[in-house]
């Protein structure tokens, strides 16, 4: 159930965050959680309602590009550049954190993440409510991110104040994360905008994500649904393996891997929803955006603490 937003709920949305609310908005990736990021109680509630951890960083939403050397003014030339080349989008810098921004949106750190999403919603009400908003995904910890408003409302139900419902997320699996105040830049989690194209922009090497996990969704177990899942590499091993697994069900999308972005996490839900005792999903092939989606599905797959 799709409804239309209207003006008068961003307003509304606005005032609820400028009085250190909740609001659940939707960005191209997935459902974030939305506060003041210049309020740390505000901050505070993000994690309660979440169920996270107090040191795991958020990410801080800005409106514009040319907001950037305002809240990042010590960024690194290649943050810049990448800003100015990738922004609006799915892509959110690591840069030091400037005392403009308070240490409990960076889980204490002295970096904090930057990103301006493509969402015109989520674009509209950072504008309106004149501050950046610190967003993590919509769901409780540990849990497979929102891409629908019915996503979030079955995750944090009365924890959040508002919910802004602006249909499915088109790119389904969050933001690339680059860490730019190293040399090379770093990329601590896959997306939509590839290793690849962050290569080709800087013209420079480009680090994987290596050692211990720095962010939380690089955790094993992160992403999880409650059922099992297999992963493959082909749609025939894919069926075999089917044919002596009771309730399971196969995922295969990667003749489209745009499509299987973005449908992932509401697959992951459903299977779920059905009670399939185990997904056997088929990976995409490893490049572009195939990366995010093997990542995601990996993490998925991990063995769970029991
Ligand atoms: O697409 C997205 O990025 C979505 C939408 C809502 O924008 N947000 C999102 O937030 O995925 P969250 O909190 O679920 O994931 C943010 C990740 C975490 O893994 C966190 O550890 C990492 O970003 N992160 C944030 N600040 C960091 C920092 N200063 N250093 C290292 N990792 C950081
Ligand atoms: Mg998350």
């Amino acid at each position: 159930m799709t409804r239309r937003l209207i003006r008068a709920d961003l307003a509304e949305a606005a005032e609820v965050l400028r009085r250190g609310g909740l609001v659940a908005m939707p960005t191209e990736t997935v459902y974030g959680l939305a506060a003041d990021a210049t309020n740390p109680a505000a901050i505070e509630r993000i994690f309660a309602a979440k169920g996270r951890p107090t040191d795991h960083p958020l990410i801080v939403h800005l409106a514009d590009p040319a907001d950037f050397d305002e809240w990042a003014p010590a960024a690194s030339q290649a943050a810049r550049t990448l800003a100015a080349t990738s922004w609006p989008g799915p892509l959110t810098l690591i840069v030091p954190r400037s005392v403009v921004l308070p240490p409990e949106v960076a889980g204490g750190r002295d970096t904090v993440g930057l990103r301006v999403p493509a969402h015109p919603v989520a674009r509209e009400l950072i504008r309106l409510v004149g501050r950046p908003l610190a967003a993590p995904s919509a769901n409780r910890f540990g849990a497979v991110s929102p891409t629908t408003a019915a996503h979030v409302r079955s995750d944090l139900g009365d924890a959040v104040d508002v919910v802004l419902d602006g249909g499915p997320c088109p790119v389904g699996v969050e933001s690339t994360i680059v860490d730019t105040t190293v040399d090379p830049v770093q990329i601590l989690r896959a997306g939509a905008i590839t290793v690849e194209q962050i290569g080709e922009v800087l013209d420079a090497a480009v680090a994987g994500a290596t050692g211990p996990a720095r962010a939380s969704g690089m955790l094993a177990s992160h992403y999880a649904p409650s059922c099992q899942v297999r992963l493959v590499d082909t749609p025939d091993d894919a069926f075999a393996l089917a044919a002596g697994t009771p309730r399971s069900r196969v995922l295969d999308l990667t003749d489209d891997v745009a499509r299987y972005a973005r449908d992932l996490y509401a697959e992951l839900r459903r299977a779920d929803d059905d009670a399939v005792g185990t997904l056997i999903a088929v990976l995409p092939d490893a490049s572009g955006l195939g990366h995010a989606v093997r990542d995601r599905l990996t993490k998925a797959a991990a063995p769970r603490p029991s």
